[in-house]
């Protein structure tokens, strides 16, 4: 975040109350129903969850325990017995919500589709069994590679049916960054498509998992299933691929959904991390369909008849937990769309809001703040009065994006979360309960119930007026391992801030000051994650990808705030022998990294100098190469540095 932003946060004064109507329509209608939810659950929060856990969601069979606690290692609704497919659809299908719409599609180009629960239903089991009939068994996991269309939910649905665990890869994601995934999983099978619409352009999806299944890439992918999405050619390896629509024409409808042990993986997700390769984030069955149902339910203020839309990818955490599973578990009707603002259609999002009579809309701030650079116009000249809450989520918002989203996109009638969580959490934990608790803009507010967080020191002593959020008790949407590394779990998440008695704390990775209301103001990543246009990144996996090149010797990579994106990539390079750094080796590069890793990953800038700033026992100083890259003024100690040229000659480079 940058410093101007940082101030004008820290002077902010500005109050939002939910209103009257709002409030009275609300399922938590007021702060003190709030505040006695918060207290009930932190004096016994076993029995908070556990009562919800009945209320809330089918079993098949009752728990034992609601949580087994075994620091850092958690395990909730012990020996129940349930199924998220399930709770997501066939629980429906007995009310009224049969025949509603599950899942609205906006397709590009224009293409739409509407699946009520009952075709929703439908498609899961026939896609359960045509994977049974493949050979996966409950615990194969299973590749999801996909564009925005409704067979990637119908994809992980059918793969929870019968306890497949699925890895959703984003589908910008290259296919180097893909193998990787799918080797780490050691995936049965591929979900993908022969393409997807991504601005007007066709994405080859289908060709990028040839890549990654190249040459035996992937040991143990034995069938890859293929949506006809955009009708291109694409190369169908006889014997391993196989169309999606030719399966599910012979597959049978009738697919019962396994009883799935609480604690049996549902998915794997990986996200990056300060250090070493990206982490496969575990998530289980009873716990985060509970976690995700209940804080979709109370943050997103479902009611029966709203239309909810959730713009992000199904290949990050928030499409998991707020485009499929928390929506469909509450009964919801959930928009998915395809396609991204852009030259051609720049309203396209307004439109999409006017076409559905959209009630909730939640997005990014770097959304919304390219919102704001297209103009007032664009929203202005479309009815958005369906509008009644307003989310955001993935970085810090700017208190002026804040009040541009309230003002012209909710008509100053909407109430705005602004919810801070991460894919380790698996749903919302800082947020406005929007009938409930009054906003600050740039504020994510409290914690939802049962949520024990806290700003602490590296001692884990509360230190209110600036350190790292930390979360002191477990939750049920938890993660609960990473994949095959619990020890890296254990380093990362719950050492950090060492435990103390008997006592772990959850380190986030995010710094944060707690205001004298209790508010909580997330500043951003504390580690070496940077966070461009809401994704995340790890710098050093971008610096392999850049040494990986043969030009280059060392490479340091850096955020830098940017209006746009609220950080960019600034990567420092030096070169291999005498090679001198060209505009083109700088255009290379970046091609370089895209390939290795995806274009959410192409460094915004690279910088060739003759040597990094270094401590005297070799460490890269990042602080330094951050201020250099924002074009401030070098802070702080620069005494470890071992030759002090190194920070003049940078200087003059830029
Ligand atoms: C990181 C997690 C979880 C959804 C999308 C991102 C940042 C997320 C907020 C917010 C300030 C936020 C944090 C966090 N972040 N939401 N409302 N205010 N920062 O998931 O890729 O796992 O990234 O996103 O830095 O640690 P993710």
């Amino acid at each position: 975040m940058s410093e101007a932003t940082i101030e004008s946060i820290l002077q902010e004064t500005r109050r939002f109350h939910p209103p009257a109507e709002f409030s009275q329509n609300a399922h938590i209608k007021s702060l003190e129903d709030y505040q006695h939810l918060y207290d009930r659950a932190k004096a016994d929060p076993q029995k908070f969850w556990g009562e919800l856990a009945e209320q809330e969601l089918h079993w098949f069979q009752k728990w034992d325990t609601v949580l087994d606690w075994q620091p850092p290692f958690a395990k909730w609704f012990v020996g129940g017995k349930t199924n998220i497919s399930y709770n997501c659809l066939d629980r429906h299908l007995t009310t009224w919500r049969k025949n509603k719409a599950a899942l609205i599609w906006e397709g590009e180009p224009g293409d739409t589709r509407t699946l009520t629960y009952a075709q929703l239903h439908r498609e899961v089991c026939q896609m359960a069994n045509v994977l049974k009939q493949l050979g996966v068994q409950k615990g194969d996991r299973v590749g999801i590679y996909m564009p925005m269309i409704p067979e990637a939910a119908i994809a992980m649905l059918a793969c929870a049916r019968i306890g497949a665990p699925h890895t959703v890869v984003f589908g910008g994601f290259s296919a180097e960054a893909l193998r990787d995934r799918l080797i780490d999983v050691q995936a049965r099978v591929v979900i993908t498509a022969d393409g997807g619409w991504r601005k007007d352009a066709i994405v080859p999806l289908k060709a990028q998992v040839d890549k990654a299944l190249a040459n035996g890439g992937v040991p143990g992918v034995e069938n890859v299933i293929v949506v006809r999405r955009t009708e291109q050619d694409v190369y169908m390896q006889p014997g391993r691929d196989r169309w999606w629509h030719e399966l599910q024409q012979t597959a049978s409808a009738d697919c019962p959904a396994e009883p799935m042990d609480s604690e049996d993986l549902l998915f794997i997700l990986y996200t990056s991390g300060s250090t070493g390769k990206p982490k496969g984030v575990v998530h289980t069955t009873g716990g985060y369909n509970l976690y995700t149902h209940i804080t979709t339910k109370w943050i997103f203020d479902l009611q029966d008849t709203d239309v909810y839309w959730c713009t992000a990818d199904v290949g990050w955490i928030t499409g998991h937990s707020y485009i499929v599973y928390g929506p469909l578990s509450n009964g919801a009707t959930t928009l998915m769309y395809e396609g991204a603002p852009r030259a051609s259609n720049p309203g396209c999002m307004w439109d999409i809001i006017e076409k559905h009579g959209v009630n909730v809309f939640y997005t990014a701030p770097t959304a919304i703040r390219a919102f704001i650079k297209m103009g007032d116009d664009l929203p202005k000249a479309r009815n958005l009065s369906s509008l009644r809450l307003l989310g955001t989520v993935g970085e810090p918002i700017n208190p002026e994006a804040w009040m541009w989203y309230y003002r012209v996109i909710g008509g100053e009638r909407c109430p705005i979360v602004d919810t801070w969580w991460q894919t380790e959490t698996g749903g919302i934990m800082i947020t406005p309960l929007p009938g409930a608790i009054p906003t600050k803009p740039g504020s994510a507010t409290l914690p939802f119930p049962g949520i024990i967080a806290d700003v602490v020191d590296l001692e884990g002593n509360s230190v209110a007026e600036g350190g790292y959020l930390a979360v002191k008790y477990p939750w049920p949407g938890m993660m609960r391992t990473i994949y095959g590394d619990p020890d890296r779990f254990r380093r990362t998440y719950w050492e950090h801030i060492p435990p103390k008695d008997g006592q772990y704390l959850y380190f986030a990775g995010d710094g944060a000051r707690c205001d004298k209301d209790g508010y909580f103001w997330v500043m951003g990543r504390v580690d070496d994650v940077i966070n461009v246009s809401g994704h995340r990144l790890g710098t050093m996996e971008i610096e392999s990808a850049l040494v990986s090149h043969p030009a280059v010797a060392e490479a340091a990579v850096v955020g830098k705030p940017d209006e746009l994106k609220g950080e960019d990539i600034v990567a420092f390079v030096t070169l291999e022998g005498t090679q001198s750094g060209t505009e083109e080796l700088q255009k290379e590069l970046k091609r370089h990294v895209v390939q290795e890793i995806g274009a959410i990953a192409r460094p915004g800038e690279i910088r060739f100098t003759d040597a990094l700033p270094k401590t005297r026992s070799g460490k890269i100083m990042r602080r330094l190469l951050r201020n250099l890259a924002s074009g401030q003024e070098v802070s702080g100690d620069t005494s470890t540095l071992e030759d002090r040229g190194v920070l003049d000659r940078l200087r003059e480079g830029a």
